[in-house]
């Protein structure tokens, strides 16, 4: 067991079991937005990770822009992640929730009744999203939010970390990545506004800050995680001439904050832009609190390289975790990875979730 990735971790106050983190996977099995036995026995199975962070999970009514993805916002939806985060630390896991606010990536037939698209900015998103009722259909224009709602947005994020904390989790990730609400304010082609949450990078990383100000001093610094994609253009996210400053600035003010870590996304492998290593170098040169690097990792040797490098102190992991419920075990054993079946991504159901085998 010489290798860095099989040690046990300190995130914080947590002890992780290595260095290894499940990546945040929306698998759309939450039907009528509530976690179900379906995904407890999912997230069962992987706890082999050192850290697991869920997937996407929507704080409000308002951001389940898409079907069958989970929220996090009233007591039912608290009892049955309890039973999740149960079924993980049984076996000696950790959880994170992942908070995701969809924003403007949304259509008002995946929405609860009363529930609207909302977004920095009245700018529609392109691309089609799936609903289960009428298919593939255009993303309609957001409702720009009005800079007095922004509080109670702000405030949303803060009750569902609070339930977060209550349903067990052991912390909470904000999703400032991918294109969803956070870095929908972060984006000058989707924020536009003239109020103090646009125009320059600091007015525009303003919303981002105060929502992770305000999700800290509810439920820990350390307890709180952000996930950001510098140089992402998942959602509809054009470049813009600020990427970098925006992202060593971000670094900056959530190390003042104190968070827990910054997770840092990586869409190279799946076709997306690759984040240039001067980037992550700017962020780490500003963030000295748990960083996290994910995208394209399936080796032991890519997992310790990145550890030894000095720029990563946990590593995620994502689609082999679909397919290898047992991920850490096989990486040990050096047995080879089964690969995930991507019509069975995002479909209800247990085939292509909890059925993969574990290793002979
Ligand atoms: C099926 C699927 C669902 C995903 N859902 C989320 C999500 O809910 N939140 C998120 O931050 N990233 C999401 N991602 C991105 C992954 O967390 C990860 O960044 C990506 O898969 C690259 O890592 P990998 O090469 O290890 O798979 C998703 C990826 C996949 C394949």
């Amino acid at each position: 067991m010489s290798h860095l990735a099989f040690q046990p971790a300190q995130l914080g106050p947590l002890t992780l079991k290595n260095h290894i983190v499940m990546a945040p996977m929306t698998r759309s099995r939450a039907l009528g937005n509530v976690p179900n036995e379906l995904m407890v026995e999912y997230y069962h199975q992987r706890a082999s990770a050192g850290l697991i962070v869920t997937e996407g999970t929507s704080p409000s009514p308002n951001g389940l822009g898409y079907s069958r993805i989970p929220g996090l916002f009233d007591k039912e939806q608290v009892v049955h992640w309890r039973r999740v985060t149960d079924a993980v630390h049984a076996v000696g896991g950790h959880i994170f929730v992942q908070l995701m606010h969809a924003g403007r990536i949304f259509h008002p037939l995946n929405l609860p009744e009363g529930a609207e698209g909302v977004a920095p900015s009245a700018v529609a998103a392109a691309g089609k999203m799936w609903t289960d009722q009428e298919q593939l259909q255009e993303q309609p224009e957001p409702r720009a939010l009005r800079t007095e709602e922004l509080s109670r947005v702000r405030d949303e994020y803060v009750t569902s970390a609070k339930l977060g904390i209550e349903a067990g989790f052991d912390g909470v990730e904000l999703h400032g990545a991918n294109g969803y609400l956070l870095e929908q304010f972060l984006n000058p082609s989707s924020n536009r506004r003239d109020d103090e949450y646009g125009g320059s990078v600091k007015k525009r990383a303003r919303f981002v800050l105060e929502v992770a100000e305000a999700v800290a001093n509810a439920i820990g610094a350390e307890r709180t995680g952000i996930r950001l994609s510098p140089w992402g253009k998942a959602g509809d996210m054009p470049h813009y001439p600020e990427i970098d400053e925006t992202y060593a600035y971000l670094a900056e003010e959530l190390q003042k904050i104190g968070i827990g870590y910054i997770h840092v996304v990586n869409h190279e492998k799946l076709g997306g832009a690759a984040v240039p290593p001067e980037t992550i170098n700017a962020m780490r040169a500003k963030f000295t609190n748990t960083l996290i690097l994910s995208g394209g990792f399936d080796t032991v040797a890519a997992v310790d390289a990145a550890l030894k490098s000095g720029t990563a102190d946990l590593v995620a992991i994502g689609r082999p975790f679909i397919s290898n419920p047992d991920l850490v075990e096989r990486l040990k054993a050096d047995k080879p990875l089964a690969q995930p079946d991507q019509s069975t991504f995002y479909v209800p159901g247990a085939h292509g979730y909890t059925d993969y085998p574990v290793m002979a």
